[in-house]
């Protein structure tokens, strides 16, 4: 089933080298056929994520099988069915993780990994919302376990994945801190519901995490840095506490004293979410749906956005990122 007037071709966005953002150039591509249980999208908005600027400076190839472009979510209309896609009809609103391709104007997804676009969301809005809501429900809530009650430390709390958490964890119950690089990122944290944070470049965060928690420490940390954070986030954890992995921005060989982690019993875990299973990504959209999306609905979490750029410039939107001075998400208009 599709929507009778789709193109054979599209303006999309490629990776023409790898390099620095002006190799991210705009091509004609064939529009791409949804195949069993996926649909196509008509693309309005992506999001655009930190992964995305290490795919282009081939760090980070897309996984077997998914598109060569870059864009890991969008939002749009539902354009064409393949077989088997039945729970949306042509015209749905959505927006969607995608396995890579979300620099264009048309990408197939699968059917389980859309969700509708929640009520009064721009497409703009939607499209910031999937690659760091499910990163952070499944390591903040699934891995991690956070509880209402309990404290979460959050690094590079100003990033898009960092002002998603803040607000999911303060949504349900668990007190935030949140670490950051400037005076600015530090008021956005507060002000998205942070209790505390911390100016990494002033401050220990180690230090700071002890006095807000009358030295018990957090029960979960969600860390994007590496490094030597990796000792450092062992002092600030609570006994039992919960440290998730989801980047090692600072290196990934790290020392540390692993008697805390055992003193303190502390899992270290961690994980990457482009490469898994339809399944996998299906039950968090799932769950998402169910536990996240009426909070979207009333705005009591919303996404943080940074700036938006045309499609075609998207090198634009790769050169603020890699400044560092964004708040939140950076987002492409597709038009
Ligand atoms: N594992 C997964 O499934 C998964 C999925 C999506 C994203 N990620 C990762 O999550 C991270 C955030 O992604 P994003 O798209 O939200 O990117 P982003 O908005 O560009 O955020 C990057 C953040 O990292 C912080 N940072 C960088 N180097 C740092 C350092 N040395 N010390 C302290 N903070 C540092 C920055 O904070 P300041 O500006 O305050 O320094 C910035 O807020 C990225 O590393 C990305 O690769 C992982």
């Amino acid at each position: 089933m599709a929507s009778g007037n789709i193109p054979v071709k599209m303006n999309a966005i490629v990776i023409s080298e790898p390099g620095g953002p002006l190799v991210l150039k705009l091509e004609r591509r064939d529009v791409p056929k949804p195949g069993p249980g996926e649909i196509l999208i008509r693309v309005h908005a992506a999001g655009v994520n930190r992964p995305d600027v290490q795919q282009r400076k081939g760090v980070y190839p897309p996984p077997p099988g998914a598109s060569d472009l870059p864009g890991l979510e969008v939002a749009g209309e539902v354009a064409a069915l393949g077989p088997g896609a039945e729970r949306w009809r042509v015209g749905d609103r959505v927006c969607a993780l995608t396995p890579g391709g979300g620099y264009a104007e048309y990408v197939k997804v699968h059917g389980t990994h859309a969700l509708p676009l929640p009520a009064g969301f721009t497409y703009t809005e939607a499209a910031a919302l999937p690659e760091t809501f499910f990163t952070v429900w499944h390591n903040v809530f699934e891995r991690g376990a956070l509880k209402s009650g309990e404290t979460l430390l959050v690094h590079g709390g100003s990033s898009g994945i960092g002002t998603t958490a803040i607000q999911l964890a303060s949504a349900f119950g668990a007190q935030v801190i949140a670490t950051a690089g400037s005076k600015e990122k530090c008021d956005t944290c507060l002000r998205l519901g942070a209790g505390r944070a911390v100016n990494y470049h002033e401050e220990d965060f180690v230090q700071a995490v002890k006095e807000a928690t009358d030295g018990k420490g957090a029960n979960v940390i969600l860390d994007m840095v590496g490094g030597d954070y990796v000792g450092r986030n062992y002092r600030a954890a609570a006994v039992e506490g919960r440290i998730v992995q989801i980047a090692t921005q600072s290196g990934a060989v790290a020392s540390a004293d692993f008697s805390r982690l055992m003193v303190k019993r502390l899992v270290h875990s961690g994980s990457t979410l482009r490469p898994r299973s339809v399944e996998f990504k299906g039950a968090v959209a799932a769950a998402l749906e169910a536990q996240v999306w009426p909070l979207l609905a009333v705005r009591r979490v919303a996404p943080v956005l940074d700036m938006i750029f045309p499609l075609k410039e998207a090198w634009r939107a790769h050169e603020r990122m890699e400044e560092g001075e964004h708040i939140g998400k950076i987002v492409l208009d597709v038009g």
